[in-house]
């Protein structure tokens, strides 16, 4: 076969000039090259820039105030007694860490919490909030009895897409947005949640929407939640962001809360990426609440046995940290804090982005939606085009979409955005 090849290629002159290596087609030939992430390549462009004033808004990453990554006290001085403690390296079990997923039940659900009470939640540790997702959406592909398709809001983080379709899972969509209002289209959203077969999946995200920061109000939350009730649906709540939308973790927890005090039936995923910083050690978890201790228990199987092959067991620092502050009263009650601050200083930048565009550049457009999105993100309304103008022209870096990571304005940098923005929007 290898010579047959090679006295073939040999026949036409231009092959002779080839070594014979490259008169074959390499393995790879057929490989596309794909495009960069469309929210990590923004980092990827970033790096590559020389200029001073550049500022990544890319990814969403918390930064202190002068813009340095931030490592929470309470999470340095878990990993201290944990480096003392000279623990070993032991696998864990497949479902992770049993004292970190314990109490992330309890800060998702609440202590209160029936079905927590009555130990019917199926809790896993995952790769963070996009492992817990894709555990989800594997369990759900391979036991959800009803349908095989997903309905994301439109728009929703990018990354659900393809961890859906990943699992097997068909993604569909329902309106959640309303670009002319930069606010909640609720409307259209209760009319195709409500126009949904019966039955259906419907990823709600529980708190500080990811990438708009458009959140419904609780009494909004109640007549969703009514909506889903009466059509049976299946609700998969992504919680990535407890705690920073209002500093406050419980207010954040408000829907699956709510929807599971009306016995709706849900499955969570978890993040403890930004409420803990942790976002490199890939801490989070998922969870399915059952009906009864004996179903949970089939369950777990379950998980367990999706969980074996794709990463057998995970890993154990960051658990451990995010475990001991969740269990030790003192370091719970400083995290609280920590969190706050966290959102707090958030806040405070959206504000004084507001008011340098409104008051001090004279911005003729309305920026209330700065100050009205709540989370991590503000989505700004701009067109690609203005994204790429921000990014060639003033050397700021953010999604295409529009939206800006208000964790990385900093009072240093947050003049030069308002100015570049004010410049690209006139
Ligand atoms: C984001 O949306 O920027 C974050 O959730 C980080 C990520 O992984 O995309």
């Amino acid at each position: 076969m290898l010579s047959r090849t090679i006295v073939q290629a040999s026949r036409s002159s231009r092959a002779l000039r080839l070594t014979p290596a490259k008169a074959f087609a390499s393995t790879w030939a057929n490989v596309p090259a794909g495009p960069p992430d469309p929210i990590l390549g923004v980092t990827e462009a970033f790096k590559k820039d020389t200029d001073s004033k550049k500022i990544n808004l890319g990814v969403g990453a918390y930064r202190d105030e002068k813009g340095k990554p931030f490592v929470l006290p309470s999470v340095r001085e878990a990993e201290e007694s944990i480096v003392k403690a000279k623990y070993d390296k032991e696998y864990l079990p497949i479902t992770g860490f049993g004292d970190f997923t314990k109490n992330a039940a309890i800060l998702a659900y609440g202590k209160d919490s029936k079905p927590l009470q009555e130990g019917r939640i199926a809790i896993t540790q995952s790769i963070s909030g996009t492992g817990a997702l894709r555990i989800g959406g594997a369990f759900l592909e391979r036991f959800y009895p009803h349908s095989k398709s997903i309905y994301l809001p439109t728009p929703t983080w990018g990354n659900h897409i393809p961890i859906f379709k990943d699992s097997g899972l068909k993604v569909e969509h329902y309106r959640y947005y309303d670009k002319k209002t930069v606010g909640l289209d609720f409307n259209g959203m209760k009319e195709d949640i409500e126009g949904l077969q019966d039955k259906s999946i419907v990823l709600l995200h529980a708190c500080a929407h990811n990438p708009t920061g458009v959140d419904p109000t609780k009494e909004q939350w109640k007549e969703i939640a009514e909506i889903v009730k009466k059509k049976n649906h299946f609700v998969f709540f992504d919680m990535a962001y407890q705690g920073f939308a209002s500093g406050d973790i419980d207010a954040d927890a408000f829907a699956p809360r709510y929807f599971v005090s009306q016995g709706i039936p849900i499955c969570l995923s978890q993040s403890f990426a930004k409420n803990m910083g942790l976002y490199g050690e890939r801490v989070g978890a998922f969870s399915i609440v059952t009906e009864s201790a004996e179903e949970k228990a089939r369950v777990d199987s379950q998980i367990k046995i999706l969980v074996r092959p794709l990463y057998s067991n995970p890993p154990v620092h960051g658990a451990r940290i995010a475990g001991s502050i969740l269990a030790d009263q003192k370091l719970y009650q400083q995290w609280l804090g920590e969190v706050k601050q966290m959102a707090d200083r958030i806040i405070g930048m959206r504000t004084a982005l507001k008011d340098l565009l409104v008051n001090e550049l004279g911005s003729k457009h309305n920026w209330d939606h700065i100050t009205n999105q709540i989370g991590m993100f503000a989505f700004l309304g701009i067109s690609p085009e203005q994204v790429e103008q921000l990014k060639t022209k003033h050397h700021v870096y953010l999604t295409k979409d529009g939206r800006i990571s208000v964790a990385g304005v900093t009072p240093d940098n947050v003049r030069h955005l308002a100015e570049s923005l004010h410049d690209v929007t006139k």
